[in-house]
């Protein structure tokens, strides 16, 4: 991993936030390159998702055709899009401090090691022994989940249990010393607040948006009504996302500023099901459409036990990051099937969720805690006449993590001839060309000849088209090398030869196979092969 952020540094795909002054901990910016592939994930994901999506054909694994339309919404909504959404009560995550250490730790992430003793697997968590009983159940429910194959959770720290085990401090590694002693976890609401205007206080107290869906619920109503889309039907959103993270870390992965994709997609809760399933399976195949390697992918779904109480299904596409340990995985993308939870949330408001956490629906005499918007967010289907509210499926995925992925996936390094035919270990960036930030390199061989005026016209020919980059310093083989680091995808270069038989050499970045393609055919190749 530490080589990936070395390369994102130096050939800038990433940097840190405000890095003159020290950095900011969750806060990235992308370079020059990283902009280009992070708005081409975007692209793709548009593209393939909304405007080119086909709604007159039946696609394969759904149940009928259905629209898609887009939506931007504002980043900072009124306060009572999050009360009603249950972001305000319920958006929290649990914090410990060491005591010792004085650190701060969002609670699911209090490492643990796998570590084997006498024949047995230990999942070992490095906390200390559970004098406090409530950590020690919390922590076990956690751990349950993240290590269901051990035969045994043990802790690391003064636990006698441990002892009888045998010693497992050679297999828990550098994290073996954190965290030590650690309080009693809390809630903590990962919301950015803010101030509208000149007012203080509650009257004035916003919040940037945790995630860009809410904004799609409450203008379900606002799209039915200015357009023409029948249920079934999606509406997608790109946009950015904050949240105050407590333990920001691994690279972009988890950030306190990133960026979403989302889709809310509507449809009759007779189909909801499919629906689903449809997504979960399309969602899928797309990263593996993008170049993510199947082996390193999986669709996870949901137990029953980690499905927040209005969803029937949830399935998380995970990617095994460098980062992560042999056998883990990171989320990328969550699909959930929300039912008609947000939109009546939206219509009917909520009950205090502390005293009622199950229950969005009104009890016979209770009063909502937090007023809906009192507008109807049903559906009525003209041509059965039915009225009901949409069932909602939610493909939600990050353009960060995404983005991040890809960078993961494509980082190799490989052996290419050098100028002198010499083997060289290269590092080179296998983006899918319809990913990388430049699809071509327009390189004339020397500078001199009338070889740069026919690489000119070609590059700004090329240039009309899609990102090319000119180069005509240094030796060809160096500026192949950096073509290869920043996962350009071709080369093409001018030469002698060219100047009589008015063909370029294309080289391919990965099978470093090289052809001699027609000059004049070069803008048609090359935007036929990137699509
Ligand atoms: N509307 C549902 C929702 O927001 P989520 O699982 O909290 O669901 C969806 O977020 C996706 O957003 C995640 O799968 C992940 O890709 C991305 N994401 C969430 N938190 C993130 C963070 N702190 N940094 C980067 N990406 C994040």
């Amino acid at each position: 991993m530490e080589k990936i952020v070395s390369l994102c540094r130096r050939r800038g795909f990433l940097f840190q936030s405000s890095e003159i002054y020290g950095g900011l901990n969750g806060f990235w910016d992308y370079g020059p390159l990283g902009v280009e592939l992070k708005r081409n994930v975007k692209e793709a994901w548009w593209r393939d998702m909304v405007t080119q999506h086909d709604d007159l054909d039946v696609l394969p694994g759904a149940p009928s055709t259905y629209e898609m339309c887009g939506l931007d919404c504002t980043i900072i909504m009124h306060p009572q899009v999050w009360k009603c959404s249950g972001h305000f009560d319920l958006f929290v995550d649990e914090m410990v401090d060491c005591r010792e250490t004085k650190k701060r730790y969002r609670y699911d992430q209090v490492r643990g090691r796998w570590a084997e003793a006498k024949g047995q697997k230990l999942f070992v968590c490095t906390m200390a022994e559970n004098e406090e009983e409530e950590i020690a159940r919390r922590a076990q429910k956690f751990f349950k989940l993240r290590a269901k194959d051990a035969d045994q959770i043990a802790w690391d720290g003064p636990i006698t249990t441990l002892d009888k085990i045998g010693d497992t401090s050679q297999a828990l590694g550098p994290d073996a010393s954190e965290p030590g002693t650690l309080t009693e976890p809390r809630d903590f609401n990962l919301m950015f607040p803010t101030i509208i205007g000149a007012l203080a206080g509650e009257e004035g107290r916003a919040f940037l948006r945790p995630e860009t869906a809410q904004g799609i619920f409450v203008n379900f109503k606002n799209v039915l009504d200015s357009s023409r889309v029948r249920i079934p039907f999606g509406i997608a959103q790109v946009g950015k996302s904050f949240r105050n993270e407590i333990t920001p870390r691994n690279f972009t992965f988890r950030s306190r500023e990133f960026e979403q994709m989302e889709i809310e997609f509507f449809c009759h809760p007779k189909t909801s099901k499919e629906w689903y399933q449809f997504w979960r399976d399309r969602r899928f195949k797309w990263y593996i459409d993008h170049g993510l390697a199947e082996g390193r992918l999986q669709l996870r779904d949901h137990d029953p036990d980690e499905l927040s109480h209005y969803s029937t299904g949830t399935a998380d596409i995970e990617y095994a990051f460098p980062f992560l340990a042999e056998g883990e995985f990171g989320e990328l993308e969550g699909i959930a099937h929300r039912g008609d939870f947000d939109l009546r949330s939206h219509m009917e408001g909520k009950l205090d969720p502390k005293s009622c956490p199950l229950e969005v629906e009104l009890g016979e005499d209770g009063k909502p805690k937090y007023k809906g918007s009192g507008r109807d967010l049903t559906y009525r289907d003209d041509l059965t006449n039915e009225r009901f509210t949409p069932h909602v499926i939610e493909p939600s995925a990050g353009a960060d993590r995404a983005t991040l992925a890809f960078i993961c996936e494509a980082y190799t390094e490989d052996e290419a001839p050098d100028d002198k035919g010499k083997m060289q270990t290269r590092t080179v960036m296998k983006l899918h060309p319809r990913l990388a930030p430049l699809k071509a390199a327009v390189l004339p061989l020397v500078k001199k000849d009338g070889m740069p005026e026919v690489a000119k016209d070609l590059y700004r020919a090329l240039k009309a088209k899609f990102p090319v980059f000119y180069d005509e310093k240094g030796a060809v083989g160096r500026r192949y090398r950096r073509q290869d680091e920043a996962g350009t995808p071709y080369c093409i270069t001018i030469d002698g030869d060219t100047l009589s038989d008015k063909t370029v050499t294309l080289r391919d970045r990965d099978s470093l196979e090289q052809i001699r393609v027609k000059l004049d055919d070069v803008v048609e190749e090359i935007e036929s092969r990137v699509g």
